[in-house]
C-alpha cells in the first residue's frame, strides 16, 4: 500500500496541495481525477522523488519513505509516465529506455545488441513495431508516449504511475496498454492512473480518488459513482455539451485543398498522404479522425508548408490558389497551426505566460514596423486568461509553472490572437480538464459563427461529434469519409477509420 498523509507543497507562495491524504491500493489501479491545475502532477511527482520538498508524511509498505531523488524512489520500486514527455530527442528509443541503467558485460561495455533486442520485444507488446535504433526526434508524439510508456514498464516497479498515458494516443493503442495494465493488476502491482478520459477510467479504474485545489475531496470504488456525480465532486456544478446542428454547406468556400499527396522521405514510393481533397466553408468546424499513423498531423503540416520538398497539391482560400512552402507563406494567407507537440513547436516554457500569449501577435505588428505597447499586451494576455480559465497568479509567471492542461491553454491562447481566417488545431484538447474542453468549444462556436473556417484534428469521438458540422475521416494516408454531421454517430466513423489490411 502506498499511503500519503496531510501532504502539503507549495511553489513560491502558490498552494498546489493542501493536506492530502489518500491511500493507493494494491492489484488495483487507483485512479486520481481533477480539472487542471487541481494538483494531480505535483503529487505524483512528490511519490516519484522528483519533488523532494514538501511537508507530510509517506508510507509505502507501511515504511515512512522520503526520496532525495527519482533514482531513490525507482530503487524502492516506484516508477512513473510523466505527462510531459521525458525523453532524450537525440538519443535512441533503446538508450532512451536503458538511460543511466545500461546493460554492461563485465568490463563494463555496453551491450547495444542485447538492449535493442529487449527494446523489440518491450515495443512488441505495445505493438509498436518500429527499430529501436531510432531517434526519439523522429517520432511522433503518439510514438513518443509509447516508448515512455515501454521505459516505465522495463524497470519492474511495484507501483506504476500513469500521468497521462494517453493523452496522444489513440483507441488501438489504448487498448494494448489496458492489457497490459491488467496483466500487472493481476501481478498485485499498485497502478495509479491519470487521465481527464471518463470512458477510459471507468473502463479500467478500480478506485478513485478526486482531486479539487489541491485538496481530497472524495474517494471509493469507481463501480459506486456515476460520470455525472464525478463531475460535480471534480468541478462543483454540472456541465452539458450539445451537437451542433448546422447548415454551413450553403456558405460560400473559404478554403480548399486538392490533391494533396506527401511522399515518405526515405522511401519515394510510399505515400504518406494520398490525393486528399476537401473543401472548408465561412464558419465551419471540420473535425478529422483517424487512428494512429493515418496521416493527419501531416496533413495539417502540409496545409502549414511544413512538407515543401515531399508535399504536393493545392491549396486555396476562396478561389485563390496560394503558394505556400513555408510556414511564413501559410499564415500570410491566413492559416495558423496550433500543432499537436507542444513542448517542440507551441510554448517557450522559460519564458511569462504573457510573452508567450503575445509572442505571434508581435511577430505580426513587427513585420509592420509597429509595437505592441506594454498595457496592450497585458490586456492581450489577462483577456485569454479569463476565456480560458487558465489558472495561475499572476501572467508574469514563467510557462513552465502551469499544469500540463493550463499549458495547452496558453497555446491555444497564442494562437486565437493572431485570429486567422482558417484555424487548424491538431489535437487541440489534449490534456484539458471537461470544464475548459467545454469552454474551449463555445469558443470555437463562437469564431465559426464569426466566420472563421475551424479544421480540428482529434483522436477523441465525442469531441469530434460535439464540435464539428463535418467530419473527415483518413486511414493509412488515404481519405476514407467526409460525414455530415447529421448523419454520423461514432459507429460509422470507426467503421471508415480501421485500418484495411
Ligand atoms: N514548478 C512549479 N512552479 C510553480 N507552480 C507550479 C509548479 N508545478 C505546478 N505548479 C502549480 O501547482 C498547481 C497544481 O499543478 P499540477 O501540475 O499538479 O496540476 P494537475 O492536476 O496535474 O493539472 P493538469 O490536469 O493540467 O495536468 C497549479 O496551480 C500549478 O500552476
Ligand atoms: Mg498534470
Amino acid at each position: 500500500m502506498l499511503i500519503a498523509k496531510n501532504i502539503s507543497k507549495k511553489f513560491s507562495g502558490v498552494i498546489a496541495l493542501a493536506n492530502i491524504s489518500m491511500e493507493l491500493h494494491p492489484g488495483k489501479v487507483n485512479a486520481i481525477i481533477g480539472e487542471n491545475g487541481a494538483g494531480k502532477s505535483t503529487l505524483m511527482k512528490i511519490f516519484s522523488g522528483v519533488h523532494t520538498q514538501y511537508e507530510g508524511e509517506i508510507f509505502f509498505n507501511n515504511k515512512l519513505v522520503k526520496f532525495k531523488s527519482t533514482k531513490e524512489a525507482e530503487d524502492a520500486g516506484i516508477s512513473i509516465i510523466h505527462q510531459e514527455l521525458n525523453l532524450v530527442p537525440h538519443l535512441s528509443i533503446a538508450e532512451n529506455i536503458f538511460l543511466g541503467r545500461e546493460l554492461t558485460n563485465s568490463l563494463g561495455m555496453v551491450k547495444a545488441k542485447l538492449m535493442n533486442e529487449k527494446t523489440t520485444e518491450l515495443l512488441s507488446k505495445l505493438n509498436l513495431n518500429i527499430d529501436p535504433a531510432t531517434k526519439i526526434a523522429a517520432l511522433k508524439v503518439g510514438q513518443q508516449q509509447l516508448v515512455e510508456i515501454a521505459k516505465a514498464l522495463y524497470t519492474n516497479a511495484e507501483v506504476i504511475i500513469m500521468d497521462e498515458p494517453t493523452s496522444a494516443i489513440s483507441d488501438k493503442e489504448v487498448d494494448n496498454l489496458f492489457a497490459i495494465i491488467n496483466q500487472l493488476k493481476s501481478e498485485g502491482k499498485i497502478i495509479v492512473y491519470i487521465s481527464h478520459k471518463f470512458k477510459e477510467l471507468f473502463a479500467i479504474a478500480d478506485r478513485y480518488v478526486v482531486l479539487r485545489d489541491g485538496s481530497t475531496i472524495d474517494s471509493g470504488n469507481i463501480n459506486e459513482i456515476t460520470q455525472d456525480q464525478l463531475i460535480h465532486k471534480m468541478t462543483g456544478r454540472n456541465i452539458r455539451e450539445n451537437k451542433r446542428s448546422s447548415s454551413v454547406k450553403d456558405q460560400p468556400v473559404l478554403f480548399s485543398a486538392k490533391n494533396i499527396t506527401l511522399n515518405h522521405s526515405l522511401f519515394k514510393s510510399k505515400k504518406v498522404l494520398n490525393n486528399i481533397s476537401f473543401e472548408l466553408h465561412n464558419g465551419e468546424i471540420l473535425g478529422v479522425y483517424g487512428l494512429m499513423g493515418a496521416g493527419r498531423t501531416e496533413l495539417m503540416e502540409c496545409i502549414f508548408g511544413l512538407h515543401p520538398k515531399n508535399g504536393s497539391g493545392e491549396i486555396s482560400i476562396g478561389t485563390e490558389v496560394q503558394k505556400i512552402k513555408c510556414p511564413a507563406d501559410a499564415m500570410a494567407a491566413g492559416i495558423a497551426l496550433v500543432p499537436e507537440d507542444r513542448k517542440l513547436h507551441g510554448l517557450i516554457i522559460n519564458q511569462s505566460i504573457r510573452f508567450n500569449i503575445s509572442i505571434s501577435v508581435l511577430e505580426t505588428l513587427q513585420k509592420w514596423g509597429l509595437l505592441l505597447s506594454a498595457g496592450k499586451e497585458n490586456s492581450l494576455s489577462e483577456n485569454y486568461i479569463n476565456k480560458l480559465s487558465i489558472k495561475t497568479a499572476s501572467d508574469n509567471h514563467l510557462a513552465k509553472t502551469l499544469s500540463g492542461g493550463n499549458q495547452q491553454k496558453i497555446v491555444l491562447a497564442k494562437w486565437l490572437a493572431t485570429h486567422p481566417q482558417v484555424l487548424l488545431l491538431d489535437e487541440p484538447t489534449r490534456g484539458i480538464d471537461i470544464n475548459a474542453k467545454a469552454e474551449i468549444y463555445e469558443l470555437m462556436k463562437t469564431l465559426a459563427a464569426e466566420g472563421m473556417g475551424i479544421i480540428i484534428v482529434s483522436s477523441e469521438l465525442p469531441e469530434i461529434l460535439t464540435v464539428a458540422d463535418n467530419i473527415l475521416v483518413m486511414t493509412e494516408g488515404e481519405l476514407t469519409a467526409n460525414i455530415p454531421i447529421e448523419e454520423a454517430t461514432e459507429a460509422i466513423i470507426l467503421k471508415h477509420a480501421i485500418h484495411k489490411n
